[in-house]
């Protein structure tokens, strides 16, 4: 084996473990519905026609078809009114039919957001962005964790990886990744540092890190003479260069050093679309 062959880091192979995921979630449906039971229903909102979102509602509604619960997508005019949209999010509230309700984001920007995300009955807020539920991750309680930090532990846990003691960097700060991944990582028993754009001297953090989590949106801001030999790198990042999809982490100088790290694609997204089948399970089985 050559010297290069020897430092190739392992893979962390999000479409293998979210297969394995989806499984278990179709076996548990699949009992569900022989003791007589409904199976679990999500209800995805699209309002407008951002191609990325389509595309994003489209592998949930497959994901959905794949494992046996059923979707129930509502797709709404760009030109909808936030009131409008708050009617529908209530009827899906009140419909014990449901069990999930996810809101595709963004939204146009006539409607706010957050309004909309208070809207959601936490009992049924399966991205787990409702303020109830943010508040319950942070104190450790609660049933929904967010779909990619979660998603991100799964992988973690399914390739023996720790986070005790551990040194934790991650890199960016969003509600939806940076700051419930740093809490996550922290209820681990991670030591836990967040880095976001006025960081000053990243590197001296990042080269810090047994596990560095990236997640900015900036293709290649971090390469390998800024992580540590033998990290755990997780990337979060999906930007299109060129025409290809590529992460936040230059891949062949950081995999250079690292024992393990997700490609992109095929490493956290993958992972991101299981958790919300789980998360849709838990308030199903929750009611
Ligand atoms: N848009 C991009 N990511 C997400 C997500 O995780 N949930 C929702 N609702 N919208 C998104």
């Amino acid at each position: 084996m050559t010297e290069r062959a020897e430092r190739m880091a392992v893979l962390l192979d999000g479409k293998a473990v979210s297969e394995k995921v989806k499984a278990e979630i179709k076996t548990t449906i699949e009992a569900l519905i022989k003791d007589g039971k409904r199976p679990p229903c999500l209800a995805v909102i699209l309002v407008g026609e951002d191609p990325a979102s389509q595309i994003y509602v489209r592998n949930k509604v497959r994901d959905c078809e794949e494992t046996g619960i059923i979707s129930k997508k509502l797709i709404l005019s760009e030109s909808t009114g936030e009131s409008e949209l708050l009617s529908v999010i209530n009827g899906l509230n009140a419909d014990d039919a449901v069990d999930g309700i996810l809101v595709q984001m963004p939204l146009p920007k006539h409607i706010y957001e957050r309004t909309v995300v208070e809207a959601i009955a936490p009992s049924k807020d399966v991205d787990a962005f409702h303020p109830v539920n943010v508040g319950n991750i942070f104190t450790g309680f609660g049933t929904f964790a967010p779909c990619t930090p979660s998603g991100i532990l799964k992988l973690l846990d399914e390739y023996g990886i720790s986070v005790s003691g551990k040194n934790c960097v991650v890199v960016g700060r969003s509600n939806i990744v940076g700051k419930p991944m740093a809490i996550l990582l922290l209820q681990r028993n991670g030591t836990v540092t967040i880095c976001h754009s006025k960081t000053k001297s990243l590197s001296e953090h990042t080269k810090n890190a047994d596990i560095l989590v990236v997640a900015t949106g900036k293709a290649g801001l971090i390469n390998g003479g800024m992580v540590k030999e033998g990290a755990v790198i997780v990337d979060v990042g999906m930007n299109r260069v060129s025409g290809k999809l590529v992460g936040d982490c230059d891949f062949p100088s950081c995999e250079a050093k690292a024992s393990y790290i997700t490609p992109v694609p095929g490493g956290v997204g993958p992972m991101t679309r299981a958790v919300l089948l789980c998360n849709t399970l838990k308030a199903y089985t929750n009611r």
